[in-house]
């Protein structure tokens, strides 16, 4: 067995000198390297903003859906939406692990994980993709996937449905972020609130802020608003467009008596909800952006624009014990568990 570079380099195919992820085209050769872990893959679960982006543009019709996705991957080698840029994650067995890596890993042949980097940049071949749920944007396939030796993973808990620890540990780095960023006392609005990572921000946030403290859920509709207000009742949650800046500023600075909020998590799924995340920070507080439709040029030039001295965090999907928070989340909150079951089983 050859050993290939722990940041799966060697699989690069174009443009060569980038890493896997940015890479147009990967190997997914399925011979594997001696610091790879081969994977037998169950299903997909395709990053929101990817998966609404394919699903318009085919229109809805499952058939296309599925053409699409094999399109892409037998492309790139990859689960990479060419629009979007990002993937998703997946859930399957460990089949084989390379030599370098035994002894090194406490995975073993036969455990089921769920893969915690992205699809963007996981070697993957489909075989046939058996069945697709839109509405929670997973892809039921036969196929196989490597994971590099920096490829990092769950092992898939025992005391709850794999399915529901999927639908979690998708979107792990944002309620694990929340943890780490809100403090007791502080304000923090969510937009996407009612979303998958919305309302596990929310949770978190509601937690973090303490009994001072004030967490708003901005959410686009009443039947979002009722769904949020069962994750927590000390969520205030206010309705509005978060692609129209002022109409979400007005609503937030409502729910906060006319103040600024120290956090902004942005959860949404669509483009153009820079400002509406932006507008409603105070100066020197934070604005995270979760979501893969934010537009770095957008963010950046908009902030300056209305002169905001404030702190913008790339969502990056992955904190120090993301996985552990989150499934501690689904753990503690009877609501959260009920609604994952209801949403994304
Ligand atoms: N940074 C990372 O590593 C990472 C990892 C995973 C996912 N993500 C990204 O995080 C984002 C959220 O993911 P998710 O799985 O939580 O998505 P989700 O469950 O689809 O939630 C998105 C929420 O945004 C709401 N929304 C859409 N348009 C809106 C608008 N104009 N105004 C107000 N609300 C609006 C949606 O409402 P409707 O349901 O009514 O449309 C939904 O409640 C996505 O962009 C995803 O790509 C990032």
């Amino acid at each position: 067995m050859k050993k290939g570079c722990k940041y799966g380099t060697h699989r690069v195919i174009e443009p060569a000198g980038v890493l896997p992820q940015p890479a147009k085209k990967i190997s997914n050769d399925m011979e594997i390297f001696s610091n790879e872990i081969l994977i037998d893959v169950i299903a997909l679960n395709i990053d929101s903003a990817s998966f609404t982006q394919i699903e318009e543009e085919a229109g809805h019709d499952v058939e296309k859906i599925k053409a699409k996705i094999k399109e892409i991957v037998a492309d790139k080698g990859k689960m990479q939406n060419p629009v979007t840029g990002s993937g998703g994650m997946l859930i399957g067995t460990v089949e084989k692990i390379g030599d370098d890596l035994v002894g090194k890993t406490d995975l073993k042949v036969g455990d089921k994980i769920a893969t915690l980097v992205s699809l963007s940049l996981t070697p993957l071949r489909i075989d046939e993709i058996k069945d697709i749920k839109p509405e929670i944007d997973r892809v039921e396939i036969k196929g196989k996937a490597v994971l590099f030796e920096s490829g990092i993973y769950a092992v898939l808990p025992k005391d709850m449905p794999e399915n529901l620890a999927l639908a979690a540990l998708d979107v792990a780095g944002a309620p694990a972020q929340v943890a780490k960023l809100v403090r007791p006392c502080q304000s923090v609005a969510i937009l996407g609130s009612a979303g998958k990572s919305g309302m596990l921000c929310a949770y978190e946030a509601v937690k973090r802020v303490g009994p001072t403290g004030r967490v708003i859920g901005v959410v686009r509709n009443e039947k979002e608003k009722a769904l949020l207000q069962r994750v927590s009742d000390k969520v205030r949650v206010v309705i509005a467009d978060a692609t129209k800046p002022m109409d979400v500023l007005h609503a937030v600075l409502e729910a906060n008596d006319g103040k600024e909020v120290d956090v902004a998590i942005n959860c949404v799924n669509v483009a153009n909800t820079e400002m509406s995340t932006i507008l409603p920070v105070k100066d020197f507080g934070i604005a995270y952006f979760f979501s893969m439709a934010t537009s770095f040029t957008k963010a950046a030039l908009g902030a300056e624009g209305v002169g905001k001295d404030i702190t913008m965090i790339v969502g990056n999907g992955y904190t120090v014990d993301h996985a552990d928070i989150t499934l501690q989340e689904l753990r503690e909150s009877e609501a959260l568990r009920e609604i994952f079951n209801e949403l994304y089983l």
